[in-house]
């Protein structure tokens, strides 16, 4: 079945490779901390041997959850934002028919909400769940944050209006902290079915958790295979594994390596609009964690070939301080040839008889060669399928990646110190109690 693989080769015209491979002990190390727990934000090291340590009965009580929704709801609400939101939304978005929402279904539609303030967004979703069955799962790891509160204050009340309060209760799971926050302490009195958030895995490293196997099994998809693919990664990464066979070790470098040549921007380039989320949840897991003490990689994402007519000049033109990490995905699922055309008005029979996903890869090439001689190098990370288990793989890739990269950077990759200061002015404009003296400094400046 094979395993997603890295290339750097077209990063050579830029680096070295001993540039890369300069960093071989030095990561070496970082994975060590890692594992030992010894580095800056031990105790946000859950995820580290997550995959290994979920256990059979975990998964199966995350099923069994998922298969009493099932039974009841053509649609579930999952409230949250983002560690809490994306990586579930990326793997159900990946895995889907693009066009599923208006094809019939064998498993509930699986919307979001709590991931956006607007009322334009929260009044649509009311009046379509209005003549719909439907259930809700609400994430927060806090158990406070605003945006998810909101929607599942709202949300639950429709719920209750419609089923009334002890069976609108059957069709709610929360998914929180152990003991702290507003969402337990809810899920308690009300005797929500509940699944706890590690206290040691941060937010942006819990798709691997309830968090994103809840939702990702609603969907009908296999969380046993997406789990597999991660053990598998986490095996292929380890401390024990030679630097050159570690594809997370030689990710992690070789974009380090470009930073240190003035390459602060990393794009996220895709071929298939099915991983415009793959690219969102790898944002959050970058951003957050790296974006810190005026240091990081700024991640970006482009969908293609659609952004080559609009973010394609800029990026074989513009400033030079750009890199490209395109996610390719070796085999679609799909067979379509593209027919010859006895009138060729179109001048496209020299495409006849080719795969469309061929014209795709040439697109890619061509892109990838001409970006290269504009000034962008390019890393290149193939998934054999997109399927669970690749999925799986890829998730544990560019966690333990993001890991090791946040170490080189000398940062503690867990944690956001930085994501409060929009809370504590929205809060002041809002006159939360407490905030009175923020209110009044915020005032002035108004
Ligand atoms: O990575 C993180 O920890 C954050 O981005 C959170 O995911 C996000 O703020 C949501 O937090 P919570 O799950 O506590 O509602």
């Amino acid at each position: 079945m094979g395993n997603i693989k890295i290339d750097y080769s077209k990063t050579l015209n830029f680096i070295r490779k001993e540039d890369i491979f300069g960093f071989q002990s030095e990561v070496k190390k970082h994975i060590e901390a890692l594992y030992n727990k010894s580095g800056k934000g031990n105790d946000f090291l859950g995820w580290v041997n997550l995959p290994t340590s979920i256990s059979f009965d975990e998964i199966k009580d995350i099923q069994t959850t998922a298969d009493n929704l099932k039974k009841n709801c053509e649609i579930v609400v999952v409230v949250g934002i983002g560690g809490s939101y994306l990586g579930s939304k990326a793997v159900i978005d990946a895995l889907s028919d693009n066009f599923a929402q208006l094809k019939e279904r064998k498993n509930p539609l699986v919307v979001f909400a709590g991931q956006n303030i607007s009322e334009d967004y929260m009044t649509e979703l009311r009046a379509m769940l209005h003549t719909r069955n439907w259930g809700v799962v609400a994430i927060s790891k806090s158990g406070t944050t605003t945006e998810p509160a909101i929607a599942f204050r709202i949300l639950k009340t429709d719920l209750e209006k419609k089923y009334g309060k002890t069976a609108a209760a059957q069709r709610i799971v929360a998914i929180t902290d152990a003991s702290k926050g507003a969402l337990r302490t809810l899920a308690t009195q009300e005797g929500y079915k509940t699944f706890i958030i590690p206290d040691d895995v941060g937010g942006r490293f819990s798709v691997l958790t309830p968090v994103g196997l809840l939702p990702i099994a609603i969907a009908g998809f296999d969380i046993a295979q997406l789990v597999k693919g991660a053990v598998d990664m986490e095996k292929l990464t380890g401390a024990n594994i030679p630097f050159e066979e570690n594809p997370a070790a030689i990710y992690a470098a070789t974009r380090n390596a470009l930073l240190r040549i003035g390459k602060g921007i990393e794009i996220m380039v895709n071929y298939n609009p099915k991983l415009h989320y793959v690219a969102e949840w790898w944002k959050q897991l970058y951003g957050e964690s790296e974006g810190k003490e005026g240091k990081g990689i700024f991640p970006a994402s482009v969908d293609f070939t659609s952004d080559l007519h609009s973010m394609g000049q800029y990026i074989q033109e513009g400033q030079r301080n750009l890199f490209e990490t395109v996610l390719s995905v070796k085999q679609p699922d799909t067979q379509l040839v593209i027919e010859k055309d006895a009138g060729n008005l179109d001048g496209l029979n020299f495409l006849a008889g080719k795969r469309m996903d061929e014209v795709n890869k040439m697109a890619e090439l061509g892109t990838i060669i001409a970006h290269v001689d504009g000034g962008v190098p390019n890393i290149r990370i193939e998934l054999p399928l997109l399927n669970e288990y690749f999925l799986g793989q890829l998730i544990y890739f560019y966690e333990i990646g993001c890991g090791i990269s946040g170490y080189i950077l000398d940062v503690n990759p867990f944690d956001q110190p930085g994501v409060e200061a929009y809370k504590k002015n929205m809060f002041a404009l809002l006159e939360k109690p407490g905030f009175e003296a923020e209110t009044k400094a915020i005032k002035a400046r108004l």
